[in-house]
């Protein structure tokens, strides 16, 4: 997704630095080619060693080394770059770039740049709530700066509030978004399903699994990103809602039944990755069940088959599945596959390393009503969405949907 891409991410001194590693690891395995600098303070925490590496680049460190290229060196990375990425971003860094300051390797090249610079801060709380931080951080967005905004935690310095560096997967996130000029769903509204439901059992309890929402919210990300307009029900979840996207929460079965159904005609294409209890306790207690010595038998009812359901309604539109399976994968999507009318399901394996719930990766087969089956390897699942996503937009230019 970022093949050939040249990232210049910058680290400033931070103890969020090391969470630059993993971005680092994350961006190579999307393709991008990735160029640390690392201010004076950022190698105190981290050494350029592990950057050299994760990125098998050279380090810049000190503005006043041998460039490596003909050019002078901050010049040539402000040239060579796709995209900056300054993660995690300091107050003293914010400050520099909002007020012209170009004294070290990063401010001097982010200075020169003409590319989209993306800046995910990291600092305590009351500094991050500094109004002369927070006019510092203004300003650079009026400047068309790009910000991946700090998380709420606790932090290093043991205060709690908003000042933690944003997700990598979040960072990774916008730097796709920014980068991803595909706009081919551009005019359509897709509808996405993701996490699990919850099936109260009383006003404490309910039945639920395992799942996280990470795929679906990855398809609904990448929907986004490729122009559609995104309207997501999730299941409960720790997620953020992607970039652009329209949220309704859901909690049972019913209730995603329900709010898929009306939102069924304002959509062109579905895709259910949620993970739907397929049964509810028959009766939900309005008081919380007391313990006894006796043993407990809970009866079940089903629930709707809220895909089988869209499969009856689908008319023109593009309908996706998913399919968790323990075993039989091919042959079990394929019976849900027709069964469900759909146009193709996503299946993978929970035993297949790097599949399976609350992963960042994903190894699945797309398998369509005809037994077409693609394989394919694993992959983060915002890659897998994608071609998920390619799939589709092939299917429409086909049948003009
Ligand atoms: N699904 C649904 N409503 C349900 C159960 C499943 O909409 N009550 C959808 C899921 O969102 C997914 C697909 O159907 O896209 C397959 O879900 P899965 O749990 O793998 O299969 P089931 O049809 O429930 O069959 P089984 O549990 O027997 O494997």
């Amino acid at each position: 997704m970022l093949q050939d891409k040249n990232i210049v991410l910058g680290v400033c001194g931070g103890i969020a630095a090391y969470k630059a590693c993993e971005l680092t690891s994350r961006l190579r395995k999307l393709g991008a080619r990735v160029h640390v600098i690392m201010t004076k303070s950022a190698t105190e925490f981290v050494t350029p060693l592990t950057f050299q590496s994760l990125s098998l680049n050279q380090v810049v460190t000190d503005q006043f080394s041998a460039p490596r290229y003909w050019e002078i060196e901050h010049i040539s990375l402000a040239k060579l770059a796709d995209a900056f990425v300054i993660a995690p971003a300091t107050a003293n860094m914010i400050g520099k770039l909002a007020n012209g300051i170009a004294d070290d390797m990063l401010s001097t090249t982010v200075m020169a740049a003409k590319t989209p610079v993306i800046i995910a801060p990291a600092m305590n709380t009351n500094m991050l709530d500094n109004p002369v931080v927070q006019r510092n951080i203004d300003a650079l967005k009026a400047l068309g700066y790009i910000f991946v905004e700090p998380e709420e935690g606790l932090l290093a310095c043991g205060d709690v509030g908003k000042g933690k560096l944003a997700d990598p997967a979040a960072i990774l996130e916008r730097i796709l978004h920014v980068l991803n000029p595909k706009k081919d769903l551009a005019g359509k509204t897709v509808l996405v399903t993701a996490g699990p439901t919850q099936e109260a059992l009383d006003p404490v309890r309910f039945i639920t699994n395992h799942s996280t929402g990470k795929m679906g919210y990855a398809v609904a990300a990448i929907a986004a990103r490729r122009g559609a307009r995104v309207v997501l029900v999730s299941g409960p979840t720790c997620l953020k809602t992607p970039e652009g996207v329209e949220r309704h929460n859901v909690r049972s079965a019913l209730e995603m039944f329900e709010k898929v159904t009306a939102l069924l005609p304002e959509s062109d294409i579905i895709i259910k990755s949620a993970a739907v209890a397929d049964y509810a306790p028959a009766e939900v207690s309005g008081q919380k069940i007391k313990k006894s010595d006796d043993e407990l038998n809970i009866a079940l009812k089903r629930n709707p088959d809220i895909l089988y359901e869209l499969g009856k309604m689908k008319g023109s539109r593009i309908l996706v599945g998913f399919a968790m399976e323990t075993e039989n994968l091919v042959e079990n999507a394929l019976v849900k596959v027709k069964k469900k009318n759909l146009d193709f399901i996503v299946a993978n394996d929970l035993n297949v390393e790097g599949a399976g719930f609350g992963t960042d990766t994903n190894v699945v087969k797309l398998i369509d009503g005809d037994g077409g089956i693609e394989s394919i390897s694993i992959k983060s699942k915002l890659e897998i969405a994608d071609i998920i996503l390619d799939r589709i937009a092939d299917k429409m230019k086909r049948t003009c949907v």
